[in-house]
């Protein structure tokens, strides 16, 4: 029998773990136990001299002359080119600009444009996700379908397979799939499932919200087609931070020109095109990534949102994202042992994979009762994780701020939170607007 995990045990890996001093670089509030990252990462101890500088400098003394003098113009480029080395792009494959949703919306028009471009009888004409995909990413994509003329097919996650072979395989144009599942925190296997599409004839979206900053991803290496992701969650950018998108050269490379068959992303926008200070009233896009600009970057949120991703960048000296990798399952795996040894009999279950390869950075619980207000009298105690219907509690590790005793804390709350049953008071009841 493996002897119980005890406090001593979380504080001797705190003394062991290399990115210890990564937690540095966060304004953490005191008291907190922060396991949201995954929904809205941490306020960086730069950001807030950053934006300043970005308000009173920049822009209140220097003015419009910003746009040159400090490199605003080329910010979704810049901070582009960074989230590139977190997921496996090339310099000028990723520009970081807005939604995530509004990003989807660019990559897969222009996937279904390809493809409708290489398939003129129409047999490939059906878009497959996952029913329980991030539902923008279902209605973007279902109102794409209904736009242009495909089906959007919803499959459980162990039916994917089938829908890459055979007769559904020849009918598909797009796989759509998040990466690491927002609810349960379930990993695809990105090299793998990629293939498989591209064997069946497909293209293939990711969509990295859950997994930029938080796992490895080598989109070049998997041959990816197109992926997007946030800048809000791992990438800790703030609340509403621009997105990103990142596009295989060879899609890149068949975008532009002006003629009856050229291939546009569909928001075509004066900052995607090549010469926007010419004022030319016919569209013209950029080349590469810069294509997919629609209008003015956002230059104070991308401010905030590169200090973010310098955040995570910052391990690249510690390490980079293998050792982030390692210390976020051993944060799960900690976790999840913890709730098995000390939560039996409160009726939690585990819904998030237990091997390595098939999960991301987080821990979803399942308990039928209850899980709204546990997650509240939990935020109440300073354990801050979210709610996601139906009953699951959500908890995120990000590797760059937690400390292995703070999961053991964490894990000591949840079991005060079911031993007292405080969660059933009413204060804990009231729904908010965000969960
Ligand atoms: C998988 C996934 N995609 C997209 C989004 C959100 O997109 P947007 O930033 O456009 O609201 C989320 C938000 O949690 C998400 O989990």
């Amino acid at each position: 029998m493996t002897p119980p995990i005890t406090r001593d045990t979380c504080a001797a890996l705190d003394a062991a773990d290399t990115l210890a001093p990564l937690r540095d670089q966060f304004d953490l509030p005191e008291g907190v136990i922060y396991l949201d990252g995954n929904s809205l990462g941490v306020l960086p101890r730069a950001t807030a001299g950053r934006v300043q500088d970005v308000i009173r400098r920049e822009w209140g003394q220097d003015l419009i002359q910003s746009w040159n003098k400090a490199g605003w113009i080329d910010y979704p480029q810049r901070v582009g080119d960074k989230i590139a080395r977190l997921v496996g792009g090339q310099p000028g494959e990723v520009i970081a600009a807005d939604s995530t949703s509004l990003n989807l919306y660019k990559v897969l028009s222009v996937a279904l444009a390809s493809v409708r471009a290489s398939d003129p009888d129409g047999r490939r004409r059906v878009i497959v996700s996952e029913r329980d995909n991030f539902p923008t990413d279902l209605y973007i994509a279902e109102s794409l379908a209904r736009q242009h003329g495909f089906t959007l097919r919803l499959v459980e996650t162990d039916e994917i397979a089938a829908q890459l072979t055979g007769t559904a395989g020849d009918a598909l144009a797009v796989l759509m799939l998040t990466h690491v599942n927002y609810r349960t925190g379930r990993q695809h296997a990105m090299a793998d499932v990629t293939a498989a599409a591209h064997a069946a004839g497909a293209l293939v979206v990711w969509d990295l919200a859950h997994s930029a900053g938080a796992v490895p991803v080598d989109l070049n290496g998997c041959d990816a087609d197109f992926a997007i992701g946030c800048g809000y969650k791992y990438l800790n950018g703030g609340p509403g931070s621009p997105a990103f998108l990142w596009v295989h050269p060879r899609h890149l490379a068949r975008l532009g020109g002006d003629g009856k068959d050229a291939l546009w992303q569909p928001l075509a926008g004066w900052m995607g095109h090549a010469a926007p200070f010419e004022f030319t009233p016919g569209y013209r896009p950029a080349a590469g990534v810069t294509g997919f600009l629609c209008g003015t970057p956002s230059a104070i949120a991308l401010a905030a949102l590169e200090c973010g991703v310098d955040t995570v960048l910052a391990a690249e000296a510690l390490g980079g994202m293998a050792a982030v990798r390692a210390k976020s399952l051993a944060l799960t795996d900690l976790f999840s042992a913890l709730v098995a040894q000390r939560c039996a009999g409160h009726g939690l279950t585990l819904q998030t994979p237990t091997e390595p390869a098939l999960r991301g950075s987080q821990v979803s619980l399942y308990r039928d009762e209850g899980a709204y207000a546990i997650v509240q009298a939990l935020i109440a105690r300073g354990v801050v994780g979210d709610y996601r219907a139906p009953g699951i509690l959500r908890f995120g590790f990000t590797p760059l701020y937690l400390r292995f005793a703070d999961v053991w804390d964490a894990v000591e709350h949840l079991v005060q939170v079911l031993q007292t049953g405080e969660w059933r008071e009413e204060r804990f009841h009231q729904r908010a607007a965000v969960t």
